[in-house]
């Protein structure tokens, strides 16, 4: 007899999620000959904490374990975040802004992640659309083409260091425009937005009457001549929604604790009704471990300025490692030194490849012959570019850098 069950899975979820950074990772290294002796190099996460360079500090892990002990965090928190996180998280962040932000301003969330999905479904509304980076972080795509929020694109211009295109902006947006997303330090380019970029992005958004979401998740992970200057800053020009985490500074994005921030001096986003949906959202949701939230105070106050400056050093050898070794690769070519972040965008030129389709070919190919896995660029908006994670040990990239220059030199067009 034919079994007949009324229920069946969401399909519009599968269709959502169908581009994400671990789906293509995973079509990627399907490809691995499990029969190559060498170690294989993964150059396509964002999660550097299994390499031991990258251990994060003990004193946070010594925090966590503090606040598990203590017995106080074993309670269900506020919806919003336990009180002792949102001024630890108001007070960390407002000691690089011009003003400060009041525990208020900040809701604690499931990693960077949940701040994302909560300010995405805050804005969200019929016929609304939103203004997202390409190349960019493909979970917003996701996000928003899950909600039926529709998504516009604006460059970032690999010719003036990836700069937004304030102009594309202006174009594309219009009266059903309630917002832009910048990430900065940037995922997947490895750029860093200077103060006064900054500024003319607040400017811009101010004009069009739209908000800014700053998605500073790699916030100080900046190792080149621009310093991490925070959207925050430019709040007086116009609301700016920040969100962040522990995940890359600290190396733990297991541990899921993350903020959203709201930058907004003249409180234009509780006359609008921002605020109070942002909690209504939160109410309605899952919170992040309450031992993570009582931890992060001694989290911030006791991490010593050396375990930052190890890890950016770290990240700044990388860089330069990936830098110097892709332009030895002449199918590769990157248009900017990586100056934040762990990821690069570098181009690939398929012309002078023999039997390379694209740059899921490309990546699938490299997998396969030497057990290097890259993304390719297309998960991230830019078809026939790759991106790079250098944030890895360092001669474990300097040998899968090498490792690409042989793939190369076998699939080179014969002149
Ligand atoms: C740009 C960007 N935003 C947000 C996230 C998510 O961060 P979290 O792990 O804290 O949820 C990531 C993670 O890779 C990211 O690269």
């Amino acid at each position: 007899m034919e079994e007949k069950w009324r229920f069946k899975g969401n399909e519009e979820l599968s269709q959502a999620s169908a581009v994400t950074v671990r789906g293509v990772l995973n079509m990627v290294m399907e490809n691995l000959s499990g029969d190559d002796p060498r170690p294989v190099i993964p150059l396509g996460h964002g999660d550097p904490s299994a390499f031991p360079s990258f251990r994060t500090t003990t004193l946070a892990e010594d925090a966590v374990c503090a606040a598990i002990r203590s017995a106080k965090f074993n309670g269900y928190g506020s919806t919003v975040g336990i009180p002792s996180a949102r001024r630890a998280v108001a007070d960390y962040l407002s000691k690089d802004l011009p003003y400060k932000l009041s525990p208020d301003d900040v809701f604690m969330t499931i990693g960077c992640t949940q701040a994302l999905e909560a300010i995405v479904t805050v804005l969200n509304r019929p016929n609304a659309n939103i203004l997202l980076p390409r190349p960019g972080f493909p979970y917003y795509e996701a996000r928003t083409g899950f909600s039926h929020f529709e998504a516009r694109h604006f460059d970032l211009l690999p010719e003036k260091d990836w700069e937004v295109d304030l102009d594309a902006v202006e174009s594309l947006s219009d009266e059903n425009t309630v917002a832009m997303v910048i990430i900065n330090p940037g995922n997947p380019c490895g750029n860093v937005f200077k103060y006064e970029h900054l500024k003319k992005v607040a400017e811009t958004a101010r004009k069009l009457g739209i908000l800014v979401i700053a998605d500073e998740v790699y916030d100080h992970l900046t190792f080149g001549s621009s310093p991490f200057v925070p959207m925050g800053v430019f709040g007086s020009i116009v609301p700016v929604v920040t969100v962040g985490s522990i995940s890359k500074r600290w190396i733990v994005p297991g541990w899921r604790l993350g903020w959203l921030v709201t930058n907004d001096p003249h409180g234009i986003l509780i006359k609008q009704g921002v605020v109070a949906s942002i909690m209504g959202f939160l109410n309605i949701s899952s919170d992040p471990a309450t031992f993570t939230q009582g931890a992060v105070e001694q989290i911030f106050e006791n991490t010593p300025s050396d375990f930052f400056d190890k890890i950016v050093n770290t990240l700044r050898e990388s860089a330069e490692i990936c830098y110097d070794r892709v332009q030895e690769i002449p199918c590769l070519t990157c248009p900017s030194k990586p100056e934040g972040s762990m990821f690069v965008m570098v181009k690939l030129n398929l012309s002078i490849l023999d039997d390379i389709k694209d740059d899921l070919d490309f990546c699938r190919k490299l997998a396969k012959e030497e057990s290097v896995v890259v993304l390719p660029g297309d998960a991230v908006g830019l078809k026939n570019w790759l991106r790079v994670t250098f944030a890895i040990e360092p001669s474990s990239l300097d040998d899968g850098l090498r490792r690409i220059k042989s793939f190369y030199q076998r699939h080179a067009k014969k002149q």
